[in-house]
């Protein structure tokens, strides 16, 4: 079986993370969400894996290199421009050939893996398998309605009254049916040819659609609230391992992963935190619920339930919570001026700041 990863599209929910990388190498656990999708697929014995890039192609290759250091072969496959998942599926057809594949949205989370997923699509192997999860609100996903045998009676995507509350989420496996289906559909309302709309037309036209479903912790990290929340859940499964230099003067509790090279001094560490290579921490109070990228320095810090992307500075500053910081930004405290405040932000930028 092959694999399709699809790693193009806008993230526009995404900003302003996305207008500097693409949202699929957003860190999660200090991973890009990328590298935890490709992890999975290794997993389940995948070895070919199509990966579909936008125009950020060349940060996502720079990533995931040719897959190696995942045991995998990418062949990074170009999209002029966000066209819709089913037009995915059209493009790399020639990659494809007549092989069944999976096809994974690589902005999606499935933490657990997809093991029992592929099992099951091998043991029935159905025209197509979706993967399926309950969820509050359905509205914002493709939402399939399922009978007593597992079967899809039917697919709609983004309904604005859900029939159902199973969620379509961004694991599929296909057989080549597959292809007649998306050349046979029109774009959306949205302006996109929607894998829903060609998996639906299976469904019409009495072929066997199957829906897995997925009963771990599932998120599609297109929102920082859920890339936030995501970050919580794998953070809760860490254990301790400390390869950077702590002083004495610190304090770890809990589950704290350091990093070589990475350097702790005078500070409280409150595990669930993983500290990245080269970053320096000094006099701060870490955690829980944190991570912090490479080559950060964090001096008189206060930061937990935070995300700390590589090379960021925090110089004292306490009570940074529930954030997210960008490559490379700025956090400093500086000496009281009236009511006045400087702040330099980018495009779509978010602060909260006490009045
Ligand atoms: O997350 C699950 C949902 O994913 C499903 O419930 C929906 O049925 C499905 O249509 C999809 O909806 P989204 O609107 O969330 O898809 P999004 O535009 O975020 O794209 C998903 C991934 O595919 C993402 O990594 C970007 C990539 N992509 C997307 C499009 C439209 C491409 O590579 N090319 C594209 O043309």
């Amino acid at each position: 079986m092959k694999a399709l990863v699809l790693a193009g599209g806008t993230g526009s929910r995404l900003r302003p993370f996305s207008h500097s990388m693409p949202k699929q190498l957003i860190p999660i656990a200090n991973k890009p969400v990328l590298a935890h999708c490709l992890e999975s697929l290794a997993a389940v014995g995948v070895h070919d894996v199509g990966v579909i890039v936008g125009d950020r192609g060349d940060e996502i290759q720079a990533s995931a290199g040719d897959g190696s250091a995942y045991g995998l072969r990418l062949t990074y496959l170009r999209q002029d421009r966000p066209r819709g998942l089913a037009h995915c599926v059209r493009i790399a057809r020639p990659f494809l050939g007549n092989d069944d594949f999976v096809m994974y949205l690589g902005d999606n989370m499935l933490v657990g893996g997809i093991g029992s997923l592929a099992e099951e699509f091998h043991r029935t192997r159905p025209a197509a398998q979706v993967t399926v999860t309950k969820v509050t609100d359905p509205r914002e996903y493709g939402v399939a309605e399922v009978d007593a045998d597992g079967r899809v009676t039917a697919l709609v995507e983004k309904p604005l009254h859900p029939r159902s509350d199973l969620a379509v989420i961004g694991v599929y496996f296909f057989t080549p049916e597959i292809h007649s289906a998306v050349r046979r559909i029109a774009p959306s309302p949205r302006g996109e040819l929607e894998i829903t709309d060609a998996i639906a037309l299976l469904v019409a036209e009495g072929r066997p659609v199957n829906a897995g479903r997925f009963e771990g912790y599932w998120k599609d990290t297109g929102r920082i609230e859920d890339v936030l929340d995501c970050n919580r859940e794998l953070l809760s499964a860490i254990t301790t391992r400390v390869d950077g230099f702590v002083d004495a003067a610190s304090e770890l509790i809990g589950e704290v992963v350091i990093e070589p090279g990475a350097r702790v001094t005078r500070s409280r560490i409150v595990g669930p935190v993983m500290i990245a290579a080269g970053s320096v921490i000094d006099d701060s109070r870490l955690g829980p619920y944190t991570t912090v990228g490479r080559n950060c320095q964090l001096r008189g810090a206060g930061v937990e339930q935070s995300i700390v992307l590589d090379s960021v500075a925090v110089t004292q500053v306490r009570g940074i919570y529930g954030s997210v910081l960008g490559r490379g930004a700025r956090v400093r405290n500086a000496p009281a001026d009236g009511l006045r405040r400087r702040l330099v932000l980018g495009d779509d930028t978010e602060v909260e700041i006490a009045a």
